[in-house]
């Protein structure tokens, strides 16, 4: 009998960036049955191997469906590595009573740090002065195009969770005015409040999506919000790339109606729209926005903490509350 088969089994779906760094930590604690090594297609491979399994560790992207929880007759917990849960079917693990553990506040700071620095990249064209340097133009081809100011802007914040906040604090730092729009006023939020998102973005000069992506919150960023922040307007998106109705945004940028955007997250990741390749007023990230050391670091932590605090019957560290 192999060791490990006395440890707790994890079904796995796909690779998760955890394994990349933490693989032999993590393999010390658990058994994981990988699904993807398998050339089994997922469905069969679930029937026969997966029956018994009461645990899965998802990294949030590969979607937890329907289908594949009905495989899974057993399952009790899923944790997942991303803060959003849009990929799980939540409706059935209610139903079923399946917990969840996500990443809780871990990325609040680190997704925070890349709006800020999308928002300051897309305003003082960092970026494009990266690439006058090394294309060396400098000082050549004419004058470097001026930058805006930080300082001073309306900042909308969509959703003022725990990221959006984080992005609150920093820019409140830089003198920025700060609005917002979330499912609801918060109390102890002094910041004006906009329950209309067409109203918020009237107000901005920049909107920054930190919600998560929801039936309510799909395509909520439509051509009529976006046209509402006017030709100095900036888009930044953290969230989920379907909050924003993507081509209209395309567009909108391609016809100038707004100044610019810094996106991390698409509506069909990992494909861009191409058209956005060649725009200098628009700066792109590959959904990275929780990927520094120390935070794929403690990661790591959590997910073993979620895992034995399930299998000993102890709470969770990072539940989900609906
Ligand atoms: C999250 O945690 O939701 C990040 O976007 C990474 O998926």
């Amino acid at each position: 009998v192999h060791p490990s088969q006395n440890l707790p089994l994890v079904l796995v779906l796909e690779p998760p960036p955890v394994f990349k760094f933490h693989g032999d930590q993590l393999l010390k604690k658990f058994q994981f049955l990988k699904a993807w090594e398998s050339p089994l297609p997922l469905d069969q491979f679930l029937t026969i191997h997966a029956h018994s399994v009461q645990a899965l560790l998802s990294p949030g992207t590969h979607p937890v469906t329907l289908e594949t929880l009905r495989l899974l007759p057993s399952l009790g917990l899923i944790v997942t590595t991303s803060v959003g849960l849009n990929h799980i079917d939540l409706p059935e693990c209610r139903r079923r009573g399946i917990s969840i553990a996500n990443a809780g506040n871990l990325y609040s700071e680190d997704v925070a740090d890349l709006a800020v620095g999308l928002l300051i990249d897309v305003l003082r064209k960092i970026s494009v002065a990266d690439r006058y340097v090394k294309r060396q133009l400098w000082p050549s081809e004419g004058e470097f195009p001026l930058g805006i100011k930080l300082r001073g802007r309306q900042v909308g914040i969509v959703g003022l969770g725990s990221i959006g906040f984080e992005v609150a604090k920093r820019l409140d730092a830089f003198g920025c005015s700060i609005l917002y729009n979330s499912r609801r006023k918060k109390p102890s939020i002094h910041y004006p409040y906009y329950s209309n998102i067409c109203e918020l973005a009237s107000n901005c000069d920049v909107l920054i999506i930190c919600c998560a992506l929801t039936d309510k919150t799909h395509h909520m960023i439509n051509k009529e919000v976006l046209l509402a922040m006017g030709k100095k307007g900036v888009i930044v998106n953290v969230g989920r790339g379907a909050i924003i109705d993507e081509q209209e945004m395309v567009g909108c940028l391609m016809r100038g109606e707004i100044a610019g955007a810094g996106l991390d997250v698409f509506e069909k990741e990992p494909d861009v729209p191409k058209e956005l390749f060649d725009l200098d007023n628009v700066v792109l990230s590959p959904h990275r926005a929780v990927h520094s050391q120390e935070t794929l670091m403690a990661l790591c932590d959590l997910v073993v903490g979620n895992f034995e605090a399930f299998f000993s019957n102890k709470p969770l560290l990072t539940p989900v509350v609906d």
